[in-house]
């Protein structure tokens, strides 16, 4: 799905379910860091127009997701609190570090632009799952779970085509990296504990 090459174990949305709580408040970190990572690539490539562009809507959606989920929070009195340890960017990010360049700073845009892609992915996937499972348990979110479901899928095609356009002539290299990078990804995913949360 969306360039993933690893599939959720079935076993975490009923995880998922049973740690609403946790996995909101996890979720709103997610949103918060969505939306600031994109700002800081705005920030570090304040020269490349499209980026600028697809990004400032990228984050201002985020924000909006940010903002509804700590709506949801407020209204079940549940504090955001600090964020844990995010394991699973860090480790992206340096997996990332580990593809082979020929231009290593042109790939730098593009390996981040292509971990923000798989980022959204695995949100995608994990929203997915927990549609299945929230009409029985808290149907008043399913409508939002579904329009988060196809935002994130959208947000993963504008990190692919931002990472094509960065790569400039070595464009057609960006499929194969990003499944380089995607089954990495999964090596790491699975390798987390388990806990309620979007990418853990
Ligand atoms: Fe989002
Ligand atoms: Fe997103």
């Amino acid at each position: 799905m969306l360039g993933l090459t690893t599939s959720t174990a079935p076993s975490w949305a009923a995880n998922a379910i049973r740690n609403l709580d946790a996995l909101l408040i996890d979720h709103a970190h997610c949103e918060m860091k969505a939306a600031s990572n994109a700002l800081s690539l705005v920030g570090r490539y304040p020269n490349e127009m499209d980026l600028v562009w697809q990004l400032t809507l990228l984050a201002q959606e985020e924000l909006d997701h940010f903002k509804r989920v700590v709506e949801v929070l407020k209204t079940k009195g549940l504090k955001l609190g600090i964020p844990p340890v995010d394991a699973y960017a860090a480790h992206l990010r340096t997996a990332a570090g580990t593809l082979p360049a020929r231009h290593r700073e042109r790939f730098v845009l593009v390996d981040r632009l292509l971990v923000g892609a798989l980022i959204e992915a695995r949100s995608c996937e994990r929203f997915k799952l927990l549609l299945d499972v929230l009409p029985n348990s808290a149907p008043e979110l399913v409508p939002f779970y579904q329009e988060l479901f196809a935002c994130e899928a959208k947000h993963f095609r504008t990190y692919l085509d931002l990472a094509i356009l960065a790569a400039r002539e070595d464009g057609a290299e960006v499929p194969e990296r990003l499944e380089q990078l995607a089954k990495m990804e999964g090596k790491i995913v699975t390798s987390l504990d388990g806990t309620a949360a979007v990418h853990g």
